[in-house]
């Protein structure tokens, strides 16, 4: 059953039969609920050409439609300057109803994404530098994007594109050889805070003595060329760095990743992308080092080569580009999820992609996050001034103890979760701790704890499915009868209304690579299940539509899960 499409028909019918050829009908779905389910401007686009007002044309469509039988629709009205919105039906609810009951976990998935492939790269945090603020967000929203893609049928490949190659290694090792040793490091109870300590300490000693600087150019050329020590160290610091991020992912409790191919990975690929550079002649040199320019100087240059001949991250993301057109094929879907810092990069980088015929733009999408800070400010990463992201999920943990001991850890987890996905990602956040871990607020806490209520109800009911199957046909006979039940205060629940749309709401999300939507549509079924709970009473053996309402509870317990389970946010037993 397609509504849109039908709808979409039976207006077009009704405006030829006035006279009107209509190219396009839209059909939406009226902001708010009092509006009916659907909603057409036609009559507001159209009118000019008969020379009638709006609401006068709107009337007319409205008597032509009113004499036919749409299915599922209930009524029809003439709204505004001249909308003309449209009521579905209660058996349209039932129906919907069942279908929840019975895809259960499975409702609001389809196959879309026809076993596309798509490679969601998020997360990649540096070696022996602090996994960010940054990287967090990046972690929860490429975690959540790739979930929805997945649910949608595509064929995802989770990737982290580690930081870990590049000209600070040769920082790392001086300031290990000079302050510090492996086994020291290795011995340390926090190895990270080591090294991330090492590192600080490096920048500060250097601007003393820029010596150290040169001693550091020549540590990572060592490296580059296979030199034994210096591998050693680096292998260290990879590793002890992997511990950390392990440690971080499992108490985030993302899903785990696919590859991790780092830029270290890639460093083989470079001369190959260099070569292809070459032959295309879109580089230029300028004082030694290679740039490339953009048509009509649609993007500042970006360098590929330094003059001493080192390659740099952009070089790194074009071999990795390279090296994903060709394991995966050009039609794959690659997307990046990093800071909105770098919107302007991935700009370069996707037209440049095209330039050598790795990717098509079209294939390629960057999706940017805001800056996170603090109310008091606190919380920029300045220079020594390192936020331990473990230290941020410990507090969440804290503060979700004042809710329930036992399940702090999922609430305290869940909270910063959806305080990330909950607005576009591009925003900046001020973070909170009196919003996030909030009962009451648009929070992660708020939908967990309705969905430990809605599971409670259905835990005092003895309902099954078949009850309800076979009580449909005279409880349909109840609600259309004069009785009018005790449903809420509106022409059918509000809920109801809002069931049924989670599958257009998971495919907008996919589509436009934005969990928030599925975020703030979760806010509003929390909502409206929330009143339905406070007007009815759920579970009566005296009430025979009881078997609906829990029905509907039900089905409402299913797809705030799956919605949650989408986010990346667990729901515990009990709250
Ligand atoms: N490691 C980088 C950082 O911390 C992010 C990498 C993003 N991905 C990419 N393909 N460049 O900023």
């Amino acid at each position: 059953m397609n509504i849109i499409e039908t709808l979409q028909n039976t207006v077009q019918k009704a405006l030829k039969e006035l006279g009107i050829e209509a190219k396009e009908v839209i059909i939406e779905h009226p902001a708010d609920l009092a509006n009916g389910d659907y909603s057409t401007n036609v009559a507001l686009i159209y009118s000019k050409e008969l020379k009638l007002k709006p609401i006068e044309f709107a009337k007319r469509i409205k008597d032509i439609l009113d004499v036919q039988k749409i299915e599922y629709i209930d009524k029809i009205e003439v709204a505004g300057a001249g909308f003309i919105n449209f009521y579905l039906s209660k058996d349209f609810f039932e129906e919907n109803i069942k279908e929840i009951l019975k895809q259960k976990e499975k409702f609001g998935s389809s196959d879309l994404g026809k076993k596309r492939k798509v490679i969601v790269e998020y997360s990649s945090p540096n070696i022996a530098k602090p996994f960010t603020i940054g990287h967090l967000r990046s972690t929860i929203i490429g975690d959540s994007v790739a979930n929805t893609l997945e649910f949608l049928g595509y064929k995802v490949i989770r990737d982290n594109h580690l930081g870990d190659w590049g000209t600070q290694f040769g920082k790392q090792i001086v300031a290990i050889k000079h302050w510090s040793s492996i086994d020291v490091i290795k011995k340390s109870e926090n190895q990270m805070k080591a090294l991330v300590g090492l590192y600080v300490k490096f920048h500060r000693e250097a601007e003393k003595d820029p010596t150290l600087d040169d001693e550091a150019r020549e540590w990572f050329l060592k490296l580059e060329k296979g030199d034994k020590e210096a591998r050693e160290i680096y292998d260290m610091t990879v590793e002890a760095s992997m511990k950390y991020f392990n440690m971080i992912y499992e108490r985030l409790g993302i899903k785990p990743f696919d590859t991790l191919y780092g830029e270290a990975f890639y460093e083989p690929m470079l001369k190959s992308v260099l070569e292809d550079i070459e032959k295309s002649g879109i580089a230029k040199e300028s004082e030694g080092a290679k740039l490339i320019f953009f048509e009509n100087e649609k993007y500042p240059p970006l360098m590929i080569q330094k003059k001493d001949g080192a390659t740099l991250y952009a070089t790194r993301d074009l071999a990795t580009d390279k090296y994903r057109s060709q394991k995966y094929g050009k039609d794959t879907l690659v997307i990046n999820e990093t800071g909105t810092e770098q919107s302007l990069y991935f700009k370069q980088i996707f037209e440049i992609d095209e330039m050598l015929g790795y990717f098509d733009k079209k294939n390629r999408v960057h999706i940017g996050h805001g800056f996170i800070r603090s109310k008091d400010g606190k919380m920029s990463t300045r220079k020594g001034n390192v936020i331990w992201l473990e230290e941020v999920l410990d507090e969440g943990i804290m503060r979700a103890k004042v809710i329930n001991e036992d399940t702090a850890d999922m609430v305290g987890i869940g909270a910063i979760k959806f305080n990330d996905l909950k607005r576009e990602a591009s925003q900046n956040i001020i973070f909170d701790w009196d919003e996030i871990v909030n009962l009451k607020g648009d929070s992660g806490p708020y939908l967990q704890y309705s969905c430990v209520r809605a599971k409670s109800i259905l835990q005092k009911s003895s309902f099954h499915m078949k009850e309800f199957l076979s009580a449909l046909p005279s409880l349909r006979g109840l609600r259309h009868g004069t009785k009018i039940l005790s449903y809420g205060t509106m022409y059918t629940a509000p809920l109801e209304r809002l069931l049924y749309r989670f599958p257009e709401v998971v495919s907008r999300a996919g589509k436009e690579y934005a969990s928030h939507f599925i975020a703030q549509y979760l806010l509003e079924l929390a909502s409206a299940f929330n009143n339905y709970y406070a007007q009815n009473k759920i579970v009566d053996e005296n009430d025979p539509t009881s078997v609906h309402k829990v029905a509907l509870t039900h089905a409402f317990s299913i797809v705030i899960a799956n919605g949650l389970n989408l986010l990346g946010i667990k729901v515990p037993d009990r709250m």
